[in-house]
């Protein structure tokens, strides 16, 4: 398989920032996209005990009952729709799943909408699924709207399906219910798969989450995705779900049968613990991200030179810096000791975009952020 085509990775950012911390500099990293929390203790009880307890075997591939139950109650609290755990399928990662949708819906030659910028996996999915990614621009000067006359302008004879992500990856903004309604509209006028990727849903900073999912007449064509890894910080237990229109769940399930076989038994009981425990955590985790997210935006918004939208959920803020990113990158973290990642990792539309992660604490932002208006001035007189 040709996998020359496939995604840049942020290991390289990554790599050398370590590879610098190896030689004893100090980095600030606003690289991170995860949350930089602890996955809270009674998740971590919850697993322990479901491995004491001899829960360490393989699976029903399609994820226990008990789980998909819970993630069903999910649903009807935070999406408001009574959803069938038959039709919820558990997969290692969100990511996983997001895999599995295009790869029963797509043949090859198939167009695939995606945002650009966006989230780096989608590309690559498209193609390791014989798709043609087909990118929809979001414009920095129009607040990256996503666009439905934009999207129609998209839509040939090939396109099969439409994936969406929201809150976004990397720019923060979210899609509000009339433009995801007509979203949708565009989509089953046209016969399209729609992906949605709402794996930011709960990491929200004003108003409430309104998914694809709380739209009539979606179950047919609409894949949800869905996990733990944000919402919980738990990115390295490998743990999210897609809810899948009744004829895919099978072929969704032979998938994972034949790859992975199930995700990781005792994982799935800690997420029925994420689930059913505790909130307070995320709350708590995204009030911190909101504060982080305050004093970014305080500082950038002093610096002329530099122009973003203001993210309302997610932890990314994607600021225009009107230099070629990945040098501007590189040089930000030899010379400053600070670590971003390219626009250009998230898309060709924008090269000259950063994006800074709030992965961090309230005075590394403020310290790494300050850092970088600092630098982009000594980069662009130099
Ligand atoms: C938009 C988006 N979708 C999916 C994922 C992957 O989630 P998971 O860890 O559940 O595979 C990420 C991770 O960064 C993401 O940003």
């Amino acid at each position: 398989m040709e996998t020359k085509g496939l995604g840049h990775s942020s290991f390289e950012i990554l790599r050398k920032a370590r590879e610098l911390e190896r030689r004893g500099k100090h980095i600030i990293h606003l690289h991170i996209g995860e949350p930089d929390f602890k996955t809270p203790e009674n998740i971590i009880k919850a697993a322990y005990t479901a491995m004491e307890e001899g829960f360490t075997h393989y699976t029903d591939p399609q994820g226990i009952l008990d789980l998909r139950e819970a993630i069903s109650k999910y649903q009807k609290i935070y999406r408001e729709r009574e959803i069938s755990p038959d039709r919820i399928v558990v997969t290692p990662g969100a990511k996983m799943m997001i895999l599995y949708s295009l790869l029963v819906t797509v043949n090859p030659g198939d167009e695939v909408i995606y945002t650009d910028p966006g989230y780096m996996s989608y590309r690559s999915h498209i193609l390791i699924s014989g798709g043609k990614p087909v990118p929809w621009k979001l414009s920095p000067e129009n607040g990256f709207h996503h666009d439905p006359d934009d999207l129609k302008k998209l839509i040939t004879d090939k396109t099969k399906a439409l994936i969406l992500n929201f809150p976004h990856n990397p720019t923060g903004v979210t899609i509000d219910e009339q433009t995801l309604r007509e979203i949708l509209k565009i989509a089953r006028e046209n016969g399209l798969y729609v992906i949605s990727d709402e794996i930011y849903s709960r990491i929200l900073f004003n108003g409430k989450h309104f998914s694809a999912l709380s739209v009539e007449d979606v179950d047919d064509f609409l894949f949800l995705i869905d996990g733990f890894s944000k919402t919980y910080a738990m990115t390295g237990w490998r743990i999210g779900y897609g809810i899948v229109p009744e004829k895919f769940v099978q072929m969704v399930v032979k998938l994972q049968t034949n790859t992975v076989s199930c995700a990781t038994s005792f994982v799935q009981k800690a997420a029925i613990e994420a689930i059913e425990g505790p909130q307070e955590s995320v709350d708590t985790m995204v009030n911190a991200f909101e504060r982080r997210k305050n004093i970014a935006v305080n500082i950038l918004r002093e610096a002329p030179e530099i122009s973003f939208v203001e993210p309302v959920g997610a932890f990314y803020i994607f600021p225009y810096v009107g230099v070629d990113s990945n040098e501007f990158a590189h040089y930000l973290l030899d010379e400053f000791g600070v670590a971003v990642l390219p626009g250009s990792y998230f898309g060709d539309q924008c090269k000259r975009h950063i994006r800074i992660s709030f992965a961090n604490s309230e005075k590394n932002i403020e310290e790494g952020v300050t850092r970088i208006v600092e630098a982009l001035k000594k980069f662009k007189n130099r």
